[in-house]
């Protein structure tokens, strides 16, 4: 059963953190947590966010600004702390801070912040429309007006980017290789 949607939710409605104790399974050879299993976890807490928001169920379309600066160890409490940030008219961006705390000595470390592009969908797979955000801070005004910035920039370098490929003639562009680390074996 479905009920009716509000024009507006506040951010603080879907505001969620989600915390998960980092067990030995989900470490690499190299002892440290896996970035896949952090990868996860910020999607079920976009996921969460997005779809408590929308009203409806959400699908990922696309992920920014994922950058693993500092390891993650066994044993460390991770939590994520993911709100939305933006909406569109069925889209969502939701803004997940990710924490990493030692238990035994209490450091908090702040290891990502990362932006997920969530869309909310009928039944029936199509786009379906999300409520407003309720803007309740300045902080949520900050937020807002920053997705805007962003999403102008990547458009801006999605375009150019695009450009710059489908106009790239390999041979002319061979002279970018004399400082790298390759060589042209064919
Ligand atoms: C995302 C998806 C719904 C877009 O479908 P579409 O037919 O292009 O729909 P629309 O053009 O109406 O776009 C819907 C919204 O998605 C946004 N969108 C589409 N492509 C996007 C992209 N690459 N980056 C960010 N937002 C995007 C649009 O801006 C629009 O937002 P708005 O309504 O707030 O303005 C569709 O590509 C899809 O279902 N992808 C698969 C997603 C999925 O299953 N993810 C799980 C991981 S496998």
């Amino acid at each position: 059963m479905s009920y009716p949607k509000p024009e507006f939710r506040p951010v603080s409605y879907s505001r969620v953190t989600l915390t998960e104790l980092m067990i030995p399974a989900y470490a690499n050879f190299g002892g440290k947590i896996h970035g896949g299993i952090l990868l996860s976890l910020m999607d079920k807490a976009a996921y969460a966010a997005a779809s408590k928001h929308a009203g409806n169920y959400c699908v990922t379309v696309s992920v920014d600004g994922v950058n693993f600066l500092q390891p993650v160890e066994v044993g460390e409490l991770v939590s994520l702390l993911a709100s939305v940030n933006y909406v569109g008219r069925t889209s969502l961006l939701v803004g997940i801070k990710v924490i990493a705390e030692d238990v035994r000595s209490g450091t908090v470390k702040h290891t990502n912040t990362s932006y997920f592009t969530m869309v909310a969908k009928e039944d029936n797979g199509q786009p379906t429309p999300v409520p407003g955000l309720g803007l309740e801070t300045l902080e949520d005004t900050r937020r807002f007006v920053e997705a805007i910035k962003r999403r102008e920039l990547k458009d801006r370098y999605r375009m150019e980017f695009d450009n710059a490929v489908s106009a790239l003639a390999v041979p002319r562009e061979l002279h970018l290789l004399a400082h790298e680390r390759c060589q042209i074996m064919y």
